[in-house]
């Protein structure tokens, strides 16, 4: 059985302030969550703040984003063993915001899977089509394509060291979810795609829908059989509702 997996992105929002409201608020509610694992992924500035919350918690913490290379003249870059050094679990790599208006390659998301993983960080992988793709009947090659790159650099084995995270770009930040059947044909498209080169990876690694997740519609996709949990943008702000989804993902 493959542990369900709540992680919220918070991306660039928040304050000191406002962080430790929710963080106080999450760990208040999380006590009933048992089964379900529970991220926050938080802006890197407030990772020492966060450790200091969190610690001796059941929620775990991550970061969105890391440098490709260890060290060394690459101002405004944060590495691998930086984010150790805060104790982060967990780390997001080719989140689509970061793809489309950073530059992000598939073969940077690859490089940035692969230095995670070998710090010893489980990279969240993101995946997703626009919606000119979707509408051109090519979501499955796109979504292939971005998990080809990971496989080409670091073998199919690798993927189970990370987590996969779906999110449909159309989906993201828009209000407008994908339905769970349409999540659950992409995600069984993937979990299909990795049993082709391994059965055992494919059985074992979690695979998140992430888009315009929220407290109403979360029970609904988290049913579905290859949607092991949710990777939670909007949502993940507000306390009840980022524990409404885990409760839903318990
Ligand atoms: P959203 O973001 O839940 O606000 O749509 C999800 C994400 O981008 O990870």
């Amino acid at each position: 059985m493959r542990r369900p997996l709540v992680a919220g992105n918070w991306k660039m929002n928040g304050s000191r302030a406002s962080i430790k409201a929710l963080l106080d608020g999450i760990k208040q509610g999380i006590g009933a969550v048992t089964r379900a694992e529970v991220v926050v992924c938080a802006p890197y500035i407030y990772l020492p703040d966060v450790e200091a919350q969190l610690s001796g918690s059941p929620v775990a913490w991550g970061a969105q984003n890391l440098s490709t290379e260890a060290s060394g003249a690459y101002t405004g870059e944060i590495s691998a063993s930086m984010l150790l050094d805060f104790h982060c679990r967990y780390v997001i790599v080719g989140h689509s915001e970061r793809r489309s208006l950073y530059g992000e390659t598939d073969a940077v998301v690859a490089k940035k899977f692969a230095v995670a993983r070998a710090a010893g960080l489980v990279p969240i992988l993101c995946v997703g089509e626009t919606l000119a793709e979707r509408e051109q009947g090519i979501t499955e090659q796109v979504v292939a394509r971005q998990l080809q790159a990971v496989i080409d650099l670091e073998g199919v084995a690798a993927l189970a060291a990370g987590v996969i995270a779906y999110e449909p770009v159309w989906a993201i930040g828009t209000g407008k979810t994908a339905s769970p059947e349409q999540a659950q044909e992409v995600h069984a498209f993937i979990r299909r795609r990795i049993a082709a080169s391994d059965a055992a990876v494919a059985e074992k690694v979690q695979i998140l829908y992430g888009g315009s997740m929220n407290a109403a519609n979360a029970a609904a996709l988290l049913a579905q059989a290859d949607i092991d949990g949710g990777l939670i943008g909007g949502a993940s702000l507000k306390a009840e509702d980022f524990l409404t989804i885990c409760r839903a993902a318990n």
